[in-house]
């Protein structure tokens, strides 16, 4: 492992090499919580490196992307699966991506391609764009504070603290910027609050609030209670009285490593939970507020009161949709689909029904607004062995003259409105094909 990281590393240094050549440089990066947490230390290191840059969010690399001919161009958290997009750039190019790379890039300019997957590193777990980002900010300087950061993008997108994922947790607790306690690794908060706006674990108590009551009158917790002023008694009990109710829902069985165990601490951020600042950051992004998530990982406290509001709102109304489309869930022979008008997001109700619901089968969430569909596929690591869900999702796409791609577990489309029966049957097929 330590080989293929060095040799990230040297890339790195490549990278701060074309960074010191510009004065400018224009950021592109992704608007979820890997995304946005890469785009923040690129601007911390950036800042501090005495650059002047200008940082905007897309959602794909379908959206455009303006840029002055000759300023160089950062992209975080995409670019590798578009090649022909970053073939044609005619400006020196750096990408900080984790996504399975498509193709070949032919640059007009200097280009740095990092991706774990070049190196024999594992982007699916191992490394975010925030990782890359955060290695790509040391080349630049003293950064190691940034590591905490880094955590954001690692939860956000459901990595484990492996291969370079664990430098990076090691590092920021060797600084002093990162704690390890024991614990659950949930939200932090009122108890009662925790626990039915979570969905990391997601816990089905969201607007059951008697059978919520009963569950903590089991367990003689008091729901008024902050987590942290928990006794470890009481965490323990709070921990296989959720471990049980996770079995009951029927959770994929990956999912409890990343809960139980370790809780852990940012203390140089300003929410300290590192659970509950990437849900805030992935709610704000979701919800297009990426200004407020970008000033909050930027260190501002004056966001703290918006962002949370932001997030609490979000995550009601994730809560309500989840509650809404249970039954709507269809069977087809090899994946399961949901088919949704006018969502709030496609992508959180996938990942939670995949992770805690419907999770023996690749799941497809599709979501049709104002004639555009989204398309929000995920399956869990036993699936993704035999099959890539950004192959699928890359194939059935572009079969209906759509777009696709992402990551072996979690991948995404955009389709033509018409086209929606289509795509399902291609997918179902190509899942048939590889899960036989
Ligand atoms: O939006 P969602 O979270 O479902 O996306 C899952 C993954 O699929 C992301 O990594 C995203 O970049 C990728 N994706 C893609 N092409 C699309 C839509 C999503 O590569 N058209």
């Amino acid at each position: 492992m330590s080989s293929s990281l060095d040799l990230l590393k040297e890339s790195t240094k490549k990278a701060s090499e074309l960074v010191s050549r510009h004065e400018f440089i224009r950021v592109y990066t992704h608007y979820d919580a890997d995304g946005i947490s890469a785009g923040a230390i690129v601007a911390k290191a950036l800042l501090r490196a005495k650059k002047n840059f200008q940082i905007s969010f897309l959602k794909t690399l379908n959206d455009d992307f303006e840029y002055e001919k000759g300023t160089l161009l950062i992209f975080a958290d995409m670019g590798s699966a578009y090649p022909e997009k970053m073939s044609k750039v005619e400006s020196d190019l750096i990408i900080l991506d984790h996504h399975i790379p498509v193709g070949n890039i032919n640059p007009k300019r200097n280009l740095v391609h990092i991706n774990p997957h070049i190196f024999g590193l594992d982007g699916t777990y191992e490394l975010s764009a925030s990782g890359v980002a955060y290695f790509f900010a040391k080349a630049l300087g003293d950064n190691n504070d940034l590591s905490s950061t880094a955590i954001v993008g690692i939860l956000g997108d459901k990595q484990k603290f492996k291969g370079p994922n664990e430098v990076v947790l090691k590092e920021g607790k060797e600084g002093g910027y990162v704690e390890e306690k024991e614990g659950i690794n949930l939200a932090s908060g009122k108890i009662k609050k925790v626990l039915s706006l979570s969905l990391e674990p997601y816990l089905n108590f969201y607007k059951k609030d008697g059978e919520l009551e009963e569950f903590l009158k089991k367990i003689k917790i008091d729901g008024e209670k902050d987590f942290e002023d928990l006794s470890f008694e009481e965490l323990q009990r709070l921990s296989d009285a959720i471990a049980l109710r996770l079995l009951k829902l029927g959770t994929y069985e990956g999912v409890f490593e990343s809960i139980f165990g370790r809780r852990i601490v940012l203390k140089n951020a300003p929410i300290k939970s590192a659970a509950l600042l990437t849900d805030v950051v992935n709610s704000c992004g979701r919800a297009g507020a990426t200004g407020v998530a970008m000033g909050l990982l930027m260190g501002d406290r004056s966001y703290l009161d918006r962002a949370l509001s932001i997030y609490e709102d979000y995550l009601t109304k994730v809560h309500e949709e989840l509650l809404k489309r249970k039954n709507d869930v269809k069977e087809g022979f090899c994946m399961r689909y949901i088919v949704m008008e006018d969502a709030p997001t496609t992508s959180l109700i996938a990942t939670t029904y995949s992770r805690y619901i419907f999770t023996e089968k690749p799941l497809i969430v599709i979501n049709r607004k104002n004639d555009r569909v989204k398309v929000s596929a995920r399956a869990n690591e036993k699936i993704a062995q035999k099959l890539n869900l950004a192959e699928v999702m890359r194939l059935a796409a572009e079969k209906v003259g759509g777009v696709g791609g992402g990551h072996k577990v979690a991948a995404g489309a955009n389709i033509p409105s018409n086209k929606i029966e289509e795509f399902l049957k291609e997918v179902d097929r190509i899942c048939c094909t590889a899960l036989a």
